[in-house]
């Protein structure tokens, strides 16, 4: 039987690190074609031209900043004008900052809404329709533990990631016998570029929490698979998302609160 990847194109926002690189690098070796997306052209450039080499796949290169007003709409119309059908999307660029919420840059946090909210749900519309059409493929949104509890000191980032997780078991659901798959992936704490862009370090407490992208990204994978629509991935990290489920909301967040206070800045 063929791979759900072989030789089908699949679209990947935040290709240029962390999370988006490796779902690049894993979905290669199965022989997808690769749209890679982010700012970095450069570093897509230099990693797409790696894939094609080690696995005779296609990939296409499209730079441009996903978080800028009217960004989304024009990713959808580059890929149109590419004329390959969107198999399968990695909704994955995103960014948090770290810190209290008046003492951020307003701007930036409006940015971060931008992209990790508003360009998510403009690429889902737009391919989901092709999708639904043809009756295969999938998207995967990436959300985040923090999608499961308010974040004092990353407050807007938890609520980007609250949204991403709730817009996308909604929109499963509405899809549901449509042959088209959607699933939420929300990691814990993964060391990436994502800790340098917020500003912050992983916690103490967080620490036996930590997977890397690599493990991150396979379970994530075969969860899409199996066509689950949310998956954590890591057993404490699940735990976690348990816990706060079960637990009174005000606790919830006066915890996280004190565990987020106390993160240390990178300097
Ligand atoms: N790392 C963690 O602990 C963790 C945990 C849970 C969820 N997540 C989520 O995982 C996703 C990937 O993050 P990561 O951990 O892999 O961090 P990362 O290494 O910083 O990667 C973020 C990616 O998003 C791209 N990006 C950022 N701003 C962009 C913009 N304005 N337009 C287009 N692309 C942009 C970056 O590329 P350029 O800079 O080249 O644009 C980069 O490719 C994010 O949605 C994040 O919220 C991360």
């Amino acid at each position: 039987m063929a791979d759900l990847f072989e030789g089908k194109w699949v679209l990947i926002t935040g290709a240029s690190s962390g999370l988006g690189e490796q779902f690049a690098r894993q979905l290669a070796q199965r022989k997808a074609n690769l749209i890679v997306t982010a700012r970095s052209g450069d570093k897509l450039h230099a990693l797409a031209a790696e894939l094609r080499a080690a696995h005779a796949i296609a990939t296409e290169v499209i730079a441009l900043d996903l978080g800028e007003p009217g960004g989304a709409a024009r990713l959808c119309h580059e890929v149109e004008l590419l004329g390959h059908p969107v198999e399968h999307l990695i909704s994955n660029a995103g960014f948090g900052t770290g810190g209290a919420f008046l003492d951020s840059d307003g701007a930036r946090q409006g940015d971060m809404v931008r992209l990790n909210c508003e360009a998510l749900t403009v690429l889902s519309h737009h391919f989901l329709r092709a999708m639904v059409t043809r009756g295969s493929g999938g998207v995967v949104h990436v959300a985040s533990t923090a999608s499961y509890q308010p974040a004092p000191y990353m407050s807007t980032y938890a609520a980007t990631k609250a949204y991403v997780l709730s817009f996308s078991s909604g929109i499963g659901e509405e899809l549901r016998g449509t042959g088209v798959h959607v699933m939420a992936l929300c990691p814990g704490p993964v060391p990436t570029g994502f800790q340098q862009a917020a500003g912050v370090q992983i916690a103490g407490g967080q620490k036996r929490a930590i997977l890397s992208a690599e493990v991150t990204v396979r379970r994530g994978i075969a969860a899409y698979q199996r066509n689950q629509a949310v998956y954590v991935p890591g057993a404490v990290n699940r735990l976690g998302t348990y816990a706060a489920k079960l637990a009174p909301r005000g606790m919830i967040v006066r915890m996280v609160g004190k565990m987020m206070k106390a993160k240390e800045p990178i300097a």
